[in-house]
């Protein structure tokens, strides 16, 4: 069955732009992303989006329905009434370049920022046996797209542009959680998990968790443990001393 429905889109660039109206033939089983394909088909062969794997697994097709971070190949279009104005915007946290493909380097920027894994130098394949339990950890996180959908939802950087020079945004403090919890991780992090990807900016709003596609509880398997982790290292009064004599 198929009926007509009410879009806006926005369009322009980096100077500015404004919503567009549209109406535009929708058929069953289709998602935002068939909609936006229909409109470059027929109505508007210059709108510019990103995506690449309709299927969810890519993460390039990140933008925003009626003002809410989602993939526009994951959003079916039978969860909107037929009546109801879909409203398409580009991110709203990253600069947009134009209509709804906007510069997500922030995002690279910050994954540069974390050191890399560091297992021990003298360890040989075979010699260390992963957990179960280490594995199924590491293998939630590893379940990230890198849609970025959890940076631009987070308020720390969504509403205070000025933050984005102290804030990994929660996709890249999971990162540094993930090496962090990593038994055969051999730096510290977290020092730099305070001090240089502002971990103390979170305050656990949970956003980033209800938004992220694949469903990982970024809050609370990855931000809660590295915050208590940094605590303890902080306050412990034993590291607390060491530090102190080291220092001396
Ligand atoms: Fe996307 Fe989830 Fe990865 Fe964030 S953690 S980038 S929301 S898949
Ligand atoms: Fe932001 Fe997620 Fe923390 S939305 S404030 S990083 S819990
Ligand atoms: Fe790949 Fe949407 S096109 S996640």
């Amino acid at each position: 069955m198929s009926y007509d429905a009410r879009f806006k889109v926005w369009r322009g660039d980096a100077d500015g732009g404004d919503l567009q109206d549209f109406t535009v033939e929708v058929n069953e089983g289709e998602v935002v992303l068939d909609i936006i394909h229909r409109l470059q088909a027929t109505q508007a062969p210059d709108l510019a989006v990103r995506w690449n794997c309709k299927a969810g697994k890519c993460g390039s097709c990140s933008a925003e329905v009626n003002g809410r971070p989602r993939l526009l190949c994951m959003t079916r279009m039978s969860t909107f009434e037929e009546s109801q104005t879909i409203t398409v915007t580009p991110l709203r946290t990253f600069p947009v370049q134009r209509d709804l493909v906007t510069d997500v380097s922030f995002n690279y920027q910050k994954a540069r920022e974390v050191q890399a894994f560091s297992p021990p130098e003298d360890l040989q394949p075979g010699d260390y046996r992963m957990q179960q339990v280490d594995v199924q950890r590491s293998q939630e996180f590893r379940k990230c797209i890198e849609c970025f959908l959890c940076q631009d939802v987070c308020h720390v950087v969504r509403d205070h542009e000025d933050n984005k020079q102290a804030f990994a945004g929660p996709r890249f403090l999971m990162r540094v959680a993930e090496l962090d919890m990593h038994p055969l991780d051999t730096a510290d992090r977290r020092p730099a998990a305070r001090e240089q990807h502002g971990l103390g900016y979170c305050n656990i709003t949970k956003c980033c968790t209800e938004v992220c596609p694949e469903h990982i509880k970024i809050t609370d398997n990855a931000l809660i443990p590295l915050k208590e982790r940094v605590v303890d290292r902080h306050y412990d009064p034993v590291v607390w001393l060491g530090n102190k004599i080291r220092r001396r």
